[in-house]
């Protein structure tokens, strides 16, 4: 989705924008442009790539203050004229998010004389920002200050925003505001940086202060001042960020993808790490702020995710519903969010969202909480805008992720999903003190059983070149292993463009058998539990169907061998814990199919990193 960046310093503000600009680019987008405030608003902007933009700037670009802009297209094409910053007069304008009522106010704002010049809702905020200062549309007499005019201009908005401006009359300002749609700012020495996500800034600095909803900042080199909407002033706070830059980078993998399916060892660990005692068999998850008791009045968990987010989320059903015998919901919250869902009873809404701006989960989550209920967030960002929504927050300890297909965050959302479920089970008397002991040794194990994957995953790449030029695959498990089936078709089908589909194998002959051809690739999640004996024969069935079986089993399993032509082995696990090993082995799958087909693995077409739109 769109990427905002804004800067005010000493330094040359231009090739600071741009690098802000690049380190955003994981999000999607589609065209670029900045804005520079010097004695006039030096504007630049282009269709296509950072890269293009930056071939049509000149050497240098005066002006320690601008703002730049990322478009992912929504309204209008993704050309130079759509592409941001728009302008008015001596006012530039950046956004993120959706203006709905831009039509009703374009069509004001036309009659007040203003001139309109891309087919953006953005366009109105810069006019509207103009008119609310100056009056009218050739003035350059301000009514009002920046501030007035601002807060009567976001009024006006309905949907969503992050915005940072710039104005000819107010040297030295930047002015930022944001609903529903991700803004924060790092404060550095002398100078801040104002950005959709912190990469952005991270090689800056890690102090950080978030600007929440229906805020307002006016942003100089030696501070930010905060207002609500109605002028009152906010005092905030600045917090640390964790992450260092080498965590953002590549550090020499091709691939932002490969990178992050290899720091899996230690992101499982991290996100287990401290939160477990195995000689107790006893899970710690203090910051829920549940008691036992209100553990074991829930009557449902209600989950609420988006693509990935929500296959973690179905594995969170099966966990919560055979450990803590709590039926369980999962919706995407897409659906939910128009749904009329009965919500009577102890019901406590999960969010899963790695990034914590989802606009549909978020949306669905203050449809939940109107109903009175409980809601807490798993979520990979620290001050995301999730975090700030619900009642406590789980973090999932996966480091930034910047390839658009997620993967280490998935694998920390499972891991956290076993550990409240554990929780859960415990406090409900589901899981015994031994059975527990036993499950956190086996979790222990995780880390060190995925680097064993990642040790062999030349074999993956043999496999994935084997089958490159399929034009469909299936992927087909059953139970715990039926959302690893999802998340293996969902990966593939993103990064290689391959249609993929994934089914619970029993639904085969429901239908989808009648797709089976001599030759069809069918991943098939077969690993030791109490559906396997269930899996030998779904495979026995597609192969007398001409598919072609390319099984995920334990190492130690020698029967496979007998139905299935290929082999992806994992490290034998307990039952509940082997969706993350064999999720590990889908993720290679998806990332060598997509290398050998050529595909731009970490920033598929069409797709954003965060979905901040609906
Ligand atoms: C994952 O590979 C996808 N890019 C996508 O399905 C993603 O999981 C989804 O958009 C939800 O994102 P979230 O976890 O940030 O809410």
């Amino acid at each position: 989705m769109c990427g905002i960046v804004g800067y005010v310093g000493r330094n040359p503000a231009a090739p600071i924008l741009i690098d802000s600009l690049k380190k955003l680019e994981y999000r999607g987008y589609d065209s670029a442009g900045i804005t520079v405030l010097n004695s006039s608003l030096t504007t630049y902007k282009n269709a296509g790539m950072i890269a293009d933009l930056e071939s049509i700037l000149p050497g240098e670009i005066k002006g320690n203050i601008g703002i730049g802009h990322t478009r992912w297209a929504t309204h209008g094409q993704p050309n130079t004229t759509n592409a941001h910053p728009h302008l008015s007069g001596d006012i530039a304008v950046v956004h993120n998010g959706i203006i709905e009522n831009y039509l009703e106010l374009k069509e004001k704002l036309i009659q007040a004389g203003y001139d309109f010049k891309s087919e953006t809702d953005t366009e109105v905020i810069v006019h509207l920002l103009h008119w609310h200062l100056y009056g009218e549309v050739s003035s350059e007499s301000k009514k009002c200050d920046i501030l007035t005019a601002f807060r009567m201009t976001l009024k006006e908005l309905e949907g969503s925003y992050a915005i940072a401006a710039v104005c000819r009359n107010e040297p030295g300002l930047l002015v930022v505001a944001r609903k529903d749609s991700p803004l924060v700012l790092g404060l550095g020495n002398g100078e801040i940086f104002a950005a959709s996500d912190v990469t952005a800034f991270l090689k800056h600095t890690k102090s950080v202060m978030f600007v929440d909803d229906m805020e307002i900042a006016l942003v100089r080199n030696e501070g930010a001042e905060f207002f609500g909407i109605d002028g009152t002033p906010i005092t905030k706070h600045s917090t640390t960020i964790e992450w260092d830059i080498e965590a953002a980078e590549k550090a020499g993998y091709q691939h932002y993808m490969l990178k992050e399916i290899h720091e899996q060892a230690t992101s499982v660990h991290d996100t287990f790490s401290g939160k477990v005692s195995e000689m107790e068999g006893s899970v710690n998850l203090d910051e829920l702020n549940l008691s036992n008791e209100q553990i074991q009045h829930l009557t449902r968990i209600e989950i609420i995710a988006c693509g990935t987010s929500w296959n973690a989320g179905l594995l969170g059903k099966y966990l919560f519903e055979q450990l803590a015998g709590i039926h369980t919901d999962v919706d995407t919250g897409s659906e939910f969010r128009y749904g009329y869902p009965v919500m009577c009873g102890e019901v406590l809404t999960i969010a899963i969202t790695q990034s914590g701006e989802t606009a549909d989960t978020l949306a669905a989550v203050r449809g939940a909480k109107s109903y009175g209920c409980r809601a807490m967030a798993i979520t990979n960002v620290v001050g995301s805008t999730i975090t700030r929504e619900t009642d406590s927050v789980l973090y999932t300890r996966a480091g930034p992720e910047i390839g658009v297909a997620a993967t280490k965050t998935f694998t920390a959302q499972m891991i956290t999903l076993y550990l409240l479920a554990l929780r859960f089970g415990r406090a409900r008397g589901g899981v015994n003190v031994d059975d527990a002991k036993n499950l956190i040794i086996a979790l222990k194990r995780i880390p060190g059983q995925i680097q064993m994957i990642l040790n062999k995953k030349d074999l993956i790449q043999e496999c994935a070149l084997q089958f490159a030029d399929s034009n469909d695959y299936f992927f087909i498990g059953r139970h715990l292993n039926y959302p690893v089936a999802l998340e293996g078709a969902l990966k593939l089908k993103e990064i290689s463009y391959i249609h993929a589909e994934g089914y619970a194998a029993g639904e085969l002959k429901h239908g989808p058998l009648a797709l089976i051809n001599d030759g069809t690739p069918i991943v098939a999640i077969a690993t030791k539990g109490h559906t396997y004996d269930k899996m030998l024969s779904n495979i026995k069935e597609v192969k007398a169907r001409g598919a072609v079986v390319i099984a995920v089993a334990d190492e130690d399993d020698t029967e496979i061998e007998k139905y299935a032509d290929v082999v992806l082995r994992i490290p034998p696990s307990h039952e509940l814990l082997s969706p993350i090993l064999s999720s590990v082995v889908l993720q290679l799958l998806a990332y060598y199919t997509a290398l050998a087909r050529g595909c731009p693995v970490d920033k598929p077409r069409n797709l954003a990193k965060s979905v901040t739109v609906e």
